[in-house]
């Protein structure tokens, strides 16, 4: 039975801690709950809000719109193969399994393919909204379809890769905020080898005998943990900015006044920044005020010290956009998704 509750805080569902009240809150267990609150209650696409493991969100002080979350669940019930064959296996998984724990019961099971994106925080429900990635793999490259509630049409929906619209740390849902919840998600995974291992810390293994996931596994884990906070013990939300993608001759412009800028080229002949580089030489790496600040071990993660809230980060982000602009004439995009009241 769902219910609706009011004034429900929320400081410890988002991970960077924010002071924030749901006005209006119902916890959901499953899709059923999430049909019956849509029938139960007038919701819809703009007054509508579904926190996952609130990794990715920048939350304000109040939020007027109906707030839903759902349970996390238990992920061996969470998960059944829905196809197998010699070589890969097909899942299907509830939405509020937590990441990790995902890819923690896939590398046991020899389920190989997400590996490289352990330790991210959050649920696999928000996962395919910004297609999570990390060391060279990115969730759209093992997700077949998923499950999605349309909140507008008030239909469930089977949505492939291809119209999920995904590109680096985007997507059909991201750019349609309250329209679409994710309800489950089905990911093809491989029995065989075969690892990417063309990442930095990664490339290490590259000459390792009978190498094995749950060893990629650990040199992530370990990669991440040497570089970003625990946001258990220092609120963040992982990277604040997206890497900027810029034309070849911007590229070439930059290289001739910052020759170390480190940058990636991309199939399509542009060329992806490291926006941790930009912050970096901008001066930021480890500044801190009263509340909140930049990471010192990794320039592209905002933390927050001392109770801070959506403001204090939000003004910290501006003064950092504004002198990356000045010095390099890049336009940072923030990348976790900013809600308004
Ligand atoms: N660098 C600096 N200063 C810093 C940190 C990094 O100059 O303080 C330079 C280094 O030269 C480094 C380069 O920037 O080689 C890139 O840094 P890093 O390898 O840490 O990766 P990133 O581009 O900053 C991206 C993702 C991360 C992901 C890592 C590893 C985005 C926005 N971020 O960060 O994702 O874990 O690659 O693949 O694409 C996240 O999205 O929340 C996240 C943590």
């Amino acid at each position: 039975m769902i219910s609706l509750q009011s004034q429900v805080d929320l400081l410890n569902s988002n991970t960077l801690n924010l002071p924030s009240i749901a006005s209006k809150f119902i916890q959901l267990e499953d899709e059923s709950d999430l049909l019956d609150a849509f029938k139960k209650y007038p919701l819809n696409s703009s007054n509508t809000l579904l926190i996952g493991g609130g990794s990715n969100l920048i939350l304000p002080p109040m939020l007027e719109q109906y707030v839903l979350a759902f349970k996390v669940k238990c992920s061996k019930d969470a998960i059944v193969i829905r196809e197998e064959n010699q070589d890969s296996i097909l899942i299907e998984v509830e939405a509020g399994v937590q990441w990790d724990e995902l890819v923690e019961y896939c590398v046991m099971q020899g389920y190989n393919g997400l590996e490289n994106l352990s330790l991210i925080p959050g649920t696999l429900g928000a996962a395919p909204i910004q297609n999570i990635g990390a060391y060279g793999v990115e969730i759209a490259d093992c997700l077949e379809h998923l499950k999605v509630y349309c909140v507008d049409d008030k239909k469930v929906e089977i949505f492939t890769s291809e119209q999920c619209q995904f590109v680096y740390r985007d997507s059909i849902f991201k750019r349609h905020p309250g329209k679409f919840i994710i309800i489950s998600v089905c990911l093809r995974l491989s029995r065989m080898a075969g690892f990417k291992l063309e990442y930095g810390e990664l490339k290490s293994l590259k000459n390792e005998v009978n190498l094995t996931a749950a060893l990629v596994r650990k040199t992530v884990i370990a990669a991440r943990q040497a570089k970003l906070p625990d946001p258990k013990l220092l609120p963040n939300a992982g990277s604040f900015f997206k890497n900027p993608i810029v034309s070849p001759q911007q590229e070439a412009t930059l290289k001739e006044t910052y020759p170390s800028i480190v940058s990636y080229p991309l199939a399509s002949g542009e060329f992806k920044l490291a926006a941790a580089w930009l912050i970096d030489q901008a001066g930021w790496k480890g500044f801190r005020n009263e509340y909140v600040g930049v990471h010192d071990k990794q320039a592209l993660v905002i933390v927050n010290h001392n109770g801070g809230k959506q403001s204090d980060i939000l003004s910290l982000a501006e003064k950092i956009k504004d002198s990356v602009s000045r010095k390099f004439k890049i336009d940072l995009e923030i990348e976790p998704i900013l809600i308004s009241s």
